[in-house]
């Protein structure tokens, strides 16, 4: 079976990209490798990779594709404010663009990468049927994006929206821009967590592999319980509040805990249900928080990963390629550029 992962050398994608060899799928990978060909460079016998765009690639690398995940964006809120035209072209239209050709070259199954961002910030516990606030322009491309391919779904298309939580752990395409990484790295670098006042605003997360579970999840389950359907993926106890948090990121290093503020109170305040994934799908996160900062501990104490290299900040390496504008540099791989 031939499954296509759009953004599959990314922070998810090149984890689920390697989940999906070891099942035995067949895999393709289409990403403009903006963070380099590092996270792929050791599977590029294993899977055919295209360096291209969303928004502009030849529709015929769809023929005799069974599936496709489409996790391609400009993959965070600050990100998504450099110039959110941009956003909306690549997050919004480029999304549709992979989801329309999709249908009409025969795939059966597509899958959304969408993100719990598009609840906004409300009070109580948000489930999929809770009104939608966006307030960035990267949860408003989500949401747009999945308005308009939810309603392609049809008997020889299915499709489905994933909004996940915000995810951790270790990944080839690493990330410190994110909570419980930014944490872990923090505390390597300055023995302190840094933590956005106050401290008790509550966030959903969910590990790196289990994200991308989720997708084989989905993608194995029967079409009728998956397409046309959204579903929140993490587990309502990995709704922590954030003080808490730095707490068990320190305890799981094995080191005391010690933090410094940053910002302004934080009001921004959700939890969200995932009763429908388990519910329905039997879906269940196997990797706790302290599992996933204990890897990065590991891997930063190893040197396995640089907490300096300034592509694992996403927003600071968007503004970098946007002012060198080098989204245009091309990758040689055995002589042939990419
Ligand atoms: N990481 C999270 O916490 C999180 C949470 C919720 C949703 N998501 C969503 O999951 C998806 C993957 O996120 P990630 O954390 O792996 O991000 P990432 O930035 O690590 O990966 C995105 C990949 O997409 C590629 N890409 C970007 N624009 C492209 C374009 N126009 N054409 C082709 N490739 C392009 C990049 O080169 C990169 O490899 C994104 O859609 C993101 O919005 C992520």
């Amino acid at each position: 079976m031939k499954v296509l992962v759009t953004g599959g050398a990314g922070y998810i994608g090149s984890i689920l990209t390697r989940l999906l060899i070891d099942k035995g799928y067949d895999v393709i990978v289409l990403d403009r490798l903006f963070f380099g060909l590092d996270p792929v460079k050791d599977i590029l016998d294993r899977i055919k990779l295209y360096k291209d765009d969303v928004r502009w690639f030849d529709p015929s690398i769809l023929k005799g594709v069974d599936a496709v995940m489409d996790l391609a964006a400009l993959s965070n809120d600050p990100s998504g404010e450099l110039d959110p035209a941009k956003t909306m072209e690549i997050n919004y239209r480029g999304r549709v663009r992979v989801a329309n050709l999709s249908k009409k070259y025969g795939v059966k199954r597509y899958i959304l990468a969408s993100s719990c961002s598009v609840y906004g910030f409300q009070d109580g516990i948000l489930n999929e049927g809770s009104e939608t606030k966006p307030l960035t322009t990267y949860a408003k491309a989500n949401l747009m994006a999945e308005k308009e391919v939810l309603p392609l779904a049809d008997k020889d298309f299915s499709v489905t929206v994933l909004r996940q939580a915000t995810v951790y752990g270790l990944s080839y395409r690493m990330r410190f821009d994110l909570a419980i990484n930014g944490m872990t790295r923090g505390l390597y670098l300055n023995g302190k967590i840094p933590i956005l006042r106050d401290g008790t605003q509550w966030r959903p997360f969910v590990h790196v592999k289990d994200t991308s579970n989720a997708f084989i999840t989905v993608l194995e389950s029967d079409v009728e319980l998956v397409n046309g359907e959204i579903f929140n993926v993490g587990s309502n106890d990995q709704n922590v509040q954030i003080f808490d948090l730095a707490r068990r990121v320190a305890s799981a290093c094995g080191v005391e805990f010690r933090y410094e503020w940053y910002g302004d109170p934080d009001r921004r305040s959700y939890r969200v249900s995932f009763d429908k994934i388990s519910e329905r799908l039997g879906y269940k996160t196997r990797y706790t928080i302290e599992m996933g900062a204990r890897e990065i501990w590991d891997a930063l104490q190893n040197g396995l990963v640089d907490p300096n290299d300034p592509r694992t900040i996403t927003v600071k390496w968007y503004k970098h390629l946007l002012e060198t504008r080098d989204f245009i540099k091309e990758i040689e791989i055995d002589g042939k550029l990419l």
